[in-house]
């Protein structure tokens, strides 16, 4: 990035309505190191969505809160998901965003946006299952998906304060490589 270049706005999803949420630590971590890749990251929440029923996809009467929630994302000019794994998968409140942002028919969020894909677990494979359905997932819907590096972080205890700052080096170096590499690839379209 050059000095004078404005950021990159990306709407930021956190697949995870827990509380405490490691991802949205993970997700801490990665608003305190964006503005040093030239990333703006904006906080889009999924809690208040409701379950996604075929019903409520007329053009005519999308429900103003997924009206609402396609803005944000459209309104970016990337978007990053920091996703969970759940029984070698995605989180169900993820999939239900992800299917609000398909719809209507014809008004999709997805073809031809930028995204990304990152997620943390304490397991030894961390995340890399769900990332894979998610990427799966968001190409099918015409999205470009950042393809190198893969990130998945293995949440050891205390990896990420409270305040998001990254207590491992070589982790904190990871995450501004994957923020740049978006950066990069942001820099295509
Ligand atoms: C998990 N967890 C988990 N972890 C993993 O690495 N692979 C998996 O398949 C699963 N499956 C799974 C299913 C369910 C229903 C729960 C509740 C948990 C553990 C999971 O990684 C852990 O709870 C994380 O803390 C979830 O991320 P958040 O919600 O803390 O961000």
């Amino acid at each position: 990035m050059t000095p004078t270049q404005d950021p990159y706005t990306v709407a930021l999803i956190v697949g995870s309505v827990s509380q405490p949420s490691l991802n949205r630590r993970l997700a801490d971590a990665l608003m305190r190191l964006a503005p040093d890749a030239g990333l703006e990251l904006r906080d889009v929440p999924i809690d208040g969505l409701p379950f996604f029923g075929a019903h409520m996809q007329s053009k005519d009467d999308y429900p103003q809160i997924g009206r609402a929630f396609k803005r944000a994302v459209d309104a970016a000019d990337g978007l990053l998901i920091v996703t969970p794994e759940y029984n070698r998968s995605i989180p169900g409140v993820l999939k239900n965003a992800i299917d609000w942002a398909s719809r209507p028919d014809g008004e999709s969020s997805f073809p031809g946006r930028p995204a990304a894909v990152i997620g943390t677990s304490e397991g030894d494979i961390s995340t890399a299952v769900a990332q894979n359905h998610l990427k799966a997932i968001l190409t099918s819907q015409g999205a470009v998906v950042l393809g190198e590096p893969e990130a998945y972080i293995k949440y050891d205890e205390g990896l990420i304060d409270d305040d998001g700052t990254v207590t491992d080096a070589a982790t904190e170096e990871f995450l501004a490589t994957f923020l740049s590499s978006f950066h990069d690839l942001l820099d295509r379209f």
